[in-house]
Protein backbone atom coordinates (compact mmCIF):
# COMPACT_ATOMS: atom_id res chain seq x y z
CA UNK A 1 0.00 0.00 0.00
CA UNK A 2 1.02 3.45 -1.05
CA UNK A 3 2.50 5.62 1.96
CA UNK A 4 0.72 8.94 3.02
CA UNK A 5 3.75 11.32 1.83
CA UNK A 6 1.64 13.89 3.63
CA UNK A 7 2.47 12.43 7.00
CA UNK A 8 6.00 12.79 6.35
CA UNK A 9 6.34 16.67 5.26
CA UNK A 10 6.07 19.54 7.54
CA UNK A 11 2.61 21.34 7.52
CA UNK A 12 3.94 24.78 6.78
CA UNK A 13 6.19 26.42 4.04
CA UNK A 14 9.15 28.49 5.06
CA UNK A 15 7.17 32.23 5.68
CA UNK A 16 7.95 34.59 3.00
CA UNK A 17 11.46 35.82 2.38
CA UNK A 18 12.99 33.39 4.72
CA UNK A 19 15.09 30.30 3.95
CA UNK A 20 14.69 26.61 4.74
CA UNK A 21 18.07 25.04 5.47
CA UNK A 22 18.48 21.18 6.66
CA UNK A 23 20.63 19.30 8.59
CA UNK A 24 20.74 15.50 7.32
CA UNK A 25 22.71 13.27 10.64
CA UNK A 26 25.23 10.72 10.18
CA UNK A 27 25.12 8.92 6.66
CA UNK A 28 26.12 5.30 7.24
CA UNK A 29 27.60 3.27 4.56
CA UNK A 30 26.65 1.83 1.34
CA UNK A 31 22.30 1.88 2.31
CA UNK A 32 23.09 5.43 3.16
CA UNK A 33 24.15 6.76 0.98
CA UNK A 34 21.69 5.47 -1.33
CA UNK A 35 18.94 6.89 0.40
CA UNK A 36 20.56 10.26 0.41
CA UNK A 37 21.57 10.32 -2.74
CA UNK A 38 18.17 9.63 -3.78
CA UNK A 39 16.41 11.92 -1.48
CA UNK A 40 18.40 15.33 -1.66
CA UNK A 41 16.21 16.03 -4.78
CA UNK A 42 13.09 15.53 -3.14
CA UNK A 43 13.78 17.30 0.24
CA UNK A 44 14.06 20.58 -2.20
CA UNK A 45 10.91 19.89 -4.08
CA UNK A 46 8.68 18.43 -1.51
CA UNK A 47 10.46 19.83 2.05
CA UNK A 48 11.21 22.94 -0.39
CA UNK A 49 14.82 22.84 1.96
CA UNK A 50 16.84 25.69 0.03
CA UNK A 51 20.41 24.04 1.16
CA UNK A 52 21.44 20.80 2.25
CA UNK A 53 23.80 20.16 4.84
CA UNK A 54 25.52 16.72 4.97
CA UNK A 55 27.00 14.89 8.14
CA UNK A 56 29.05 12.05 5.96
CA UNK A 57 31.52 10.74 8.66
CA UNK A 58 30.36 7.38 8.85
CA UNK A 59 29.89 7.49 4.66
CA UNK A 60 32.40 5.31 3.50
CA UNK A 61 31.46 1.46 4.51
CA UNK A 62 30.54 2.78 7.90
CA UNK A 63 33.78 5.32 8.96
CA UNK A 64 35.12 8.31 7.32
CA UNK A 65 34.91 9.61 4.03
CA UNK A 66 36.23 9.50 0.77
CA UNK A 67 36.68 11.24 -2.19
CA UNK A 68 33.82 8.87 -4.55
CA UNK A 69 31.55 9.84 -1.66
CA UNK A 70 32.15 13.27 -1.14
CA UNK A 71 31.33 13.83 -4.89
CA UNK A 72 28.44 11.90 -4.83
CA UNK A 73 26.70 13.50 -2.58
CA UNK A 74 27.66 16.69 -3.96
CA UNK A 75 26.71 15.94 -7.38
CA UNK A 76 23.09 14.53 -5.41
CA UNK A 77 22.44 18.24 -4.51
CA UNK A 78 24.43 18.86 -0.86
CA UNK A 79 25.20 22.04 -0.30
CA UNK A 80 27.88 21.33 2.37
CA UNK A 81 29.34 18.63 4.54
CA UNK A 82 30.22 18.18 7.55
CA UNK A 83 32.31 15.51 9.64
CA UNK A 84 33.25 14.27 12.73
CA UNK A 85 35.60 11.90 15.14
CA UNK A 86 36.16 9.70 11.85
CA UNK A 87 37.14 12.42 9.40
CA UNK A 88 40.53 11.41 8.79
CA UNK A 89 39.67 7.27 9.14
CA UNK A 90 39.87 7.09 4.53
CA UNK A 91 43.44 9.18 4.54
CA UNK A 92 42.44 10.33 0.85
CA UNK A 93 40.26 12.78 2.34
CA UNK A 94 42.81 15.22 3.15
CA UNK A 95 43.08 15.86 -0.22
CA UNK A 96 39.70 16.70 -0.77
CA UNK A 97 39.58 18.86 2.66
CA UNK A 98 42.32 20.91 1.99
CA UNK A 99 41.29 21.47 -1.77
CA UNK A 100 37.26 22.23 -1.38
CA UNK A 101 35.42 25.01 -0.24
CA UNK A 102 32.33 23.04 0.81
CA UNK A 103 33.57 20.93 3.89
CA UNK A 104 34.83 21.84 7.04
CA UNK A 105 37.06 19.91 10.01
CA UNK A 106 35.99 20.16 13.39
CA UNK A 107 37.04 24.02 14.23
CA UNK A 108 38.37 22.74 16.96
CA UNK A 109 41.11 20.12 15.62
CA UNK A 110 44.98 21.63 15.57
CA UNK A 111 45.91 24.55 12.79
CA UNK A 112 48.01 22.05 11.42
CA UNK A 113 44.85 19.11 10.64
CA UNK A 114 43.78 18.83 7.34
CA UNK A 115 40.99 20.85 6.45
CA UNK A 116 39.01 23.80 6.61
CA UNK A 117 37.35 25.49 10.51
CA UNK A 118 34.40 26.98 8.51
CA UNK A 119 33.02 27.31 4.83
CA UNK A 120 30.63 29.69 3.62
CA UNK A 121 28.05 28.27 1.06
CA UNK A 122 24.87 29.81 -0.49
CA UNK A 123 21.43 28.43 -0.75
CA UNK A 124 19.90 28.28 -3.94
CA UNK A 125 17.78 31.73 -3.60
CA UNK A 126 22.26 33.28 -3.28
CA UNK A 127 21.97 33.70 0.69
CA UNK A 128 25.35 32.87 2.12
CA UNK A 129 25.66 30.79 4.79
CA UNK A 130 28.23 29.75 7.29
CA UNK A 131 28.71 26.12 8.25
CA UNK A 132 30.98 25.27 11.63
CA UNK A 133 31.67 21.69 12.92
CA UNK A 134 32.89 21.52 16.10
CA UNK A 135 33.69 18.10 18.12
CA UNK A 136 32.97 17.46 22.07
CA UNK A 137 35.25 15.30 24.17
CA UNK A 138 33.15 13.56 25.69
CA UNK A 139 34.14 10.14 25.04
CA UNK A 140 36.29 11.40 21.82
CA UNK A 141 40.10 12.42 21.17
CA UNK A 142 40.86 15.28 23.08
CA UNK A 143 40.47 18.72 21.28
CA UNK A 144 40.61 22.01 21.92
CA UNK A 145 37.44 23.08 24.18
CA UNK A 146 34.52 23.53 22.19
CA UNK A 147 33.12 26.46 23.59
CA UNK A 148 35.82 28.47 23.38
CA UNK A 149 37.00 26.74 19.50
CA UNK A 150 33.24 27.61 19.04
CA UNK A 151 32.83 31.16 20.10
CA UNK A 152 36.26 32.10 17.95
CA UNK A 153 35.00 30.75 14.70
CA UNK A 154 31.64 32.57 15.06
CA UNK A 155 33.95 36.02 15.18
CA UNK A 156 35.57 35.39 11.49
CA UNK A 157 32.42 35.42 10.43
CA UNK A 158 31.86 38.60 8.42
CA UNK A 159 29.08 40.36 9.83
CA UNK A 160 26.87 40.05 6.58
CA UNK A 161 26.66 36.60 6.62
CA UNK A 162 23.70 36.20 9.05
CA UNK A 163 22.87 32.74 8.46
CA UNK A 164 25.28 30.51 10.50
CA UNK A 165 24.69 26.68 11.04
CA UNK A 166 26.63 24.77 14.13
CA UNK A 167 27.12 21.09 13.95
CA UNK A 168 28.03 19.76 17.29
CA UNK A 169 28.99 16.91 16.80
CA UNK A 170 29.63 15.40 20.69
CA UNK A 171 28.12 12.18 23.10
CA UNK A 172 27.25 14.39 25.83
CA UNK A 173 23.77 16.17 25.41
CA UNK A 174 24.49 18.53 28.43
CA UNK A 175 27.31 19.33 26.77
CA UNK A 176 25.27 20.11 23.21
CA UNK A 177 22.66 22.28 25.66
CA UNK A 178 25.60 24.48 26.99
CA UNK A 179 26.94 25.37 23.16
CA UNK A 180 23.58 26.14 22.20
CA UNK A 181 22.69 28.29 25.09
CA UNK A 182 26.18 30.07 24.73
CA UNK A 183 25.61 30.87 21.10
CA UNK A 184 22.09 31.47 21.54
CA UNK A 185 21.81 35.00 19.39
CA UNK A 186 25.03 34.70 17.72
CA UNK A 187 23.98 31.60 15.47
CA UNK A 188 20.93 30.75 13.04
CA UNK A 189 21.35 26.85 14.74
CA UNK A 190 23.31 25.00 16.44
CA UNK A 191 22.07 21.21 15.85
CA UNK A 192 23.99 18.05 17.50
CA UNK A 193 25.22 14.74 15.61
CA UNK A 194 27.26 11.60 16.38
CA UNK A 195 24.99 9.83 18.68
CA UNK A 196 23.21 7.86 15.50
CA UNK A 197 19.84 8.31 17.65
CA UNK A 198 17.83 11.68 16.97
CA UNK A 199 16.55 13.39 19.80
CA UNK A 200 12.80 14.94 20.34
CA UNK A 201 14.26 17.98 22.05
CA UNK A 202 14.12 20.75 18.57
CA UNK A 203 12.88 23.90 20.00
CA UNK A 204 14.27 27.78 19.13
CA UNK A 205 15.88 29.66 21.61
CA UNK A 206 15.10 33.24 23.35
CA UNK A 207 17.48 34.68 20.91
CA UNK A 208 16.45 33.35 17.66
CA UNK A 209 19.01 30.00 17.64
CA UNK A 210 17.41 26.48 16.45
CA UNK A 211 18.61 23.82 18.71
CA UNK A 212 18.46 20.12 18.94
CA UNK A 213 20.59 18.01 20.81
CA UNK A 214 20.73 15.22 17.83
CA UNK A 215 19.90 15.06 14.78
CA UNK A 216 20.01 10.65 14.49
CA UNK A 217 21.17 8.69 11.31
CA UNK A 218 20.72 8.38 7.87
CA UNK A 219 21.13 4.57 7.43
CA UNK A 220 20.01 1.13 8.20
CA UNK A 221 17.88 1.34 11.77
CA UNK A 222 17.64 -2.44 11.79
CA UNK A 223 21.25 -2.42 14.22
CA UNK A 224 23.31 -1.05 17.02
CA UNK A 225 24.01 1.96 15.36
CA UNK A 226 23.89 1.33 11.87
CA UNK A 227 26.28 -2.15 12.07
CA UNK A 228 24.84 -5.18 12.68
CA UNK A 229 23.07 -5.77 15.54
CA UNK A 230 25.10 -9.66 16.10
CA UNK A 231 28.72 -8.81 15.53
CA UNK A 232 27.95 -6.19 18.18
CA UNK A 233 26.24 -7.96 21.14
CA UNK A 234 28.75 -10.99 20.46
CA UNK A 235 31.64 -8.80 20.74
CA UNK A 236 30.11 -7.26 23.90
CA UNK A 237 29.88 -10.32 25.08
CA UNK A 238 32.82 -12.25 24.44
CA UNK A 239 35.76 -9.50 24.08
CA UNK A 240 36.32 -11.06 20.94
CA UNK A 241 37.40 -8.63 17.78
CA UNK A 242 34.56 -8.87 15.07
CA UNK A 243 34.38 -7.09 12.37
CA UNK A 244 31.33 -4.33 12.78
CA UNK A 245 29.55 -4.93 9.71
CA UNK A 246 27.20 -2.14 8.35
CA UNK A 247 23.68 -3.23 8.57
CA UNK A 248 20.86 -3.41 5.53
CA UNK A 249 17.60 -3.32 6.89
CA UNK A 250 15.04 -0.71 7.46
CA UNK A 251 16.72 2.23 6.10
CA UNK A 252 15.94 5.63 6.89
CA UNK A 253 17.12 9.05 6.30
CA UNK A 254 16.99 11.19 9.41
CA UNK A 255 17.28 15.01 9.10
CA UNK A 256 16.06 18.34 11.02
CA UNK A 257 14.87 21.58 9.24
CA UNK A 258 14.78 25.43 10.33
CA UNK A 259 13.54 28.37 8.46
CA UNK A 260 15.10 31.48 8.92
CA UNK A 261 15.15 35.40 7.93
CA UNK A 262 18.40 35.53 5.93
CA UNK A 263 18.37 39.34 7.23
CA UNK A 264 18.55 38.63 10.80
CA UNK A 265 19.87 35.16 11.02
CA UNK A 266 17.00 34.34 12.98
CA UNK A 267 15.21 31.25 13.09
CA UNK A 268 11.12 31.03 12.87
CA UNK A 269 10.16 27.16 12.64
CA UNK A 270 11.88 24.33 13.10
CA UNK A 271 11.06 20.49 12.94
CA UNK A 272 12.57 16.90 11.98
CA UNK A 273 11.98 14.83 9.31
CA UNK A 274 12.47 10.65 9.60
CA UNK A 275 11.97 9.40 5.68
CA UNK A 276 11.79 5.79 5.17
CA UNK A 277 13.44 3.92 1.83
CA UNK A 278 10.07 3.51 0.98
CA UNK A 279 8.85 6.98 0.64
CA UNK A 280 12.06 7.78 -1.70
CA UNK A 281 11.30 5.11 -3.71
CA UNK A 282 7.09 5.86 -4.11
CA UNK A 283 8.21 9.43 -5.68
CA UNK A 284 10.24 8.04 -7.60
CA UNK A 285 8.22 5.84 -9.25
CA UNK A 286 5.49 8.17 -9.39
CA UNK A 287 7.77 10.55 -11.31
CA UNK A 288 8.74 7.44 -13.64
CA UNK A 289 5.21 6.74 -14.05
CA UNK A 290 4.29 10.27 -14.73
CA UNK A 291 7.26 10.62 -17.01
CA UNK A 292 5.95 7.66 -19.24
CA UNK A 293 2.63 9.12 -19.58
CA UNK A 294 3.81 12.32 -21.28
CA UNK A 295 3.62 11.89 -24.97
CA UNK A 296 6.54 11.77 -27.38
FE1 LIG B 1 30.98 10.53 15.34
FE1 LIG C 1 28.68 8.97 13.31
Amino acid sequence: MALDAKKFLPSSLPPSGQVRIALIGDVVGKPGMNIVCNAIRWMKQHLKANLVIINAENAADGTGLRQKEYKRLIDAGAGAITLGDHIYRKREIIETLNRESNIVKPANFPDSAAGKTHCIVHTDLGHPVAVISVLGRVFMRPVDCPFHASLREVEKIPDAIKLRVVDFHAEATSDKQTLGRLLDGRVTAVLGTHTHVTTADEQIFPGGTAFQCDVGMTGPYESILGREVLPVTQATMTFEPITFDVAQKDVRLAATWFDADPTTGKCSQIGRIQWPLELIQQWNSEEADFRNRLPL
